[in-house]
C-alpha cells in the first residue's frame, strides 16, 4: 500500500481541560521487550529496570492529564508479583487515579507477555505521585480527575484516601 506524504493531516492534541479530564484521555500503554541488558543474575528482568519503565509510563500519563511538565514526587508502592524472562514483552498500562491541587496519583500495571503464545501475566504494579511544575520547578495546579466507570470511581476514592494519609506521613520525620 502506498503512503501519501502530501497534504498530511496533523492532529493537534487539545489543551487539558482545567475543569477536569476522564482517565481515558491520559491512559498510556507502553511495550518493551526484555533484552539481555535488562536482566539480573537469575535471567529474569531486573527490578530497577522495571521501575524505570514504570516511571516513564506514569510520567507520560500524568503529563497527558495535566498538559504540563511533571516531576516524580514519590513511589508509594511497587509490588513484584511474578518474574518476567528474557524475550518477554512487557506491557505497561498507566492510568490517573486521583488529582489533588498540584499532585496526581498514577497507577501502573506491568504484564509480561509470552511472545510465542500471547499469554499475559501480571508481574508488577505500582502507585506513583507526580507533581505539576512550572518553568522554575514550582508546583502548579493540575486539572481534577473525572472518573466515569465504577472501577475509576473506586480508584478515585482510594487515591483520595491515600493522598490524605501521604500528607499525614510527610509530617513525620523518617529518622
Ligand atoms: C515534588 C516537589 C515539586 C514538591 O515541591 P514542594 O515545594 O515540597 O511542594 P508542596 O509542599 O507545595 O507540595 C506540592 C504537592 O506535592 C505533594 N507532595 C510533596 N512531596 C510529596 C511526596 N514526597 N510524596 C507525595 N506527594 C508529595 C504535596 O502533597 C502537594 O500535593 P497537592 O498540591 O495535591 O496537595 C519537590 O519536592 C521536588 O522538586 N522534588 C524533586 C523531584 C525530582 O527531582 N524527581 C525526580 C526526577 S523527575
Amino acid at each position: 500500500m502506498k503512503i501519501k506524504h502530501k497534504n498530511k493531516k496533523r492532529t493537534l492534541m487539545k489543551k487539558s481541560n482545567p475543569k477536569g479530564n476522564p482517565p481515558r484521555i491520559s491512559f498510556v500503554e507502553m511495550t518493551q521487550q526484555v533484552l539481555p541488558g535488562d536482566t539480573n543474575v537469575h535471567g529474569t528482568v531486573f527490578g530497577g529496570k522495571v521501575m524505570q519503565w514504570i516511571d516513564i509510563a506514569g510520567a507520560v500519563c500524568a503529563m497527558r492529564h495535566a498538559r504540563e511538565m511533571v516531576v516524580t514526587a514519590s513511589f508509594d508502592r511497587v509490588d513484584f508479583h511474578a518474574p518476567a524472562r528474557l524475550g518477554h514483552i512487557m506491557v505497561l498500562k498507566a492510568q490517573v487515579n486521583y488529582a489533588g491541587r498540584t499532585s496526581l496519583e498514577v497507577g501502573v500495571q506491568v504484564l509480561a507477555e509470552n511472545p510465542l503464545t500471547g499469554e499475559r501475566l501480571l508481574t508488577t504494579d505500582a502507585l506513583i505521585t507526580y507533581v505539576g511544575i512550572d518553568k522554575v520547578g514550582k508546583p502548579i495546579p493540575v486539572p481534577p480527575v473525572l472518573p466515569e466507570t465504577e472501577e475509576e470511581i473506586q480508584r478515585y476514592k482510594t487515591g483520595e484516601a491515600r493522598r490524605s494519609s501521604r500528607k499525614y506521613a510527610q509530617k513525620i520525620p523518617k529518622s
